[in-house]
């Protein structure tokens, strides 16, 4: 019993020590406790929206800022395209407006078309309004599902983390024009 205790107790105090000595103070590092900044519970969301990428007509959203390395390849490597891309409620262009994918995909690829998509989903819509969740990840355009990482957020999306699948619902490719289906899974408190 008693050296039981005894042990309960040197554990606790060694946790103490941690704490203690884990708390040294930098001048520029502190620890907080996450309640401070209003974190309570981790939560999992599931978004579902379209993703609008208009690059033929009088009014891109997807606009080539570096053209591929060589012109005639089928692959497009080294092309760079900025992005400020409706993301709609439905697959139709004009269903309601709840943000904006802004960034770029580069085509990252010599074997396929294999995008290296850098973006923020900026939403617009009710108390998302402002707030962002951050994607980077490889999009192998001709695959049916692409997944990409969520690495990041702001205002409600905090900490966030998780994942993004895209699957094509429509591609002219007359245009290049896509409506992309993506599907978001994010962490977040
Ligand atoms: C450009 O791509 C075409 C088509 O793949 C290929 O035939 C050609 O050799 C390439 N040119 C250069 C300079 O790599
Ligand atoms: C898209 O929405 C517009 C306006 O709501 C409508 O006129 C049009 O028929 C719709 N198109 C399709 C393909 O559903
Ligand atoms: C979103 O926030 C902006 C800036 O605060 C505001 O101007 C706009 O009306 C808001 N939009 C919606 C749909 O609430
Ligand atoms: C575009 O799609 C049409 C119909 O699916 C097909 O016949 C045509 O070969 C395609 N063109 C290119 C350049 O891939």
């Amino acid at each position: 019993m008693a050296s039981k205790s005894w042990v309960v107790l040197s554990l606790l105090s060694s946790f103490a020590i941690i704490l203690v000595t884990g708390e040294i103070d930098h001048g520029f590092v502190r620890r907080l406790d996450r309640r401070l900044l209003g974190l309570k519970k981790e939560k999992l969301s599931h978004f579902r929206f379209y993703w609008q990428d208009i690059l033929g007509g009088r009014n891109p959203t997807a606009v080539q800022i570096v053209p591929p390395v060589n012109k005639s390849s089928s692959t497009f490597f080294g092309e760079i395209n900025m992005i400020d891309d409706p993301l709609t409620l439905e697959p139709n262009l004009s269903s309601k407006l709840i943000g904006r994918a802004q960034g770029f995909y580069a085509l990252a690829s010599q074997e396929e078309v294999g995008l290296l998509m850098i973006m923020n989903f900026a939403f617009i819509e009710g108390k998302y309004n402002g707030s962002t969740i951050t994607v980077l990840g490889r999009n192998a355009v001709f695959t049916k599902v692409r997944e990409m990482a969520v690495i990041g957020g702001s205002g409600l999306f905090r900490f966030a983390r998780g994942y993004a699948q895209a699957k094509t619902y429509k591609f002219d490719n007359k245009t290049g024009d896509a409506t992309v289906e993506y599907n978001v899974y994010v962490l977040h408190y």
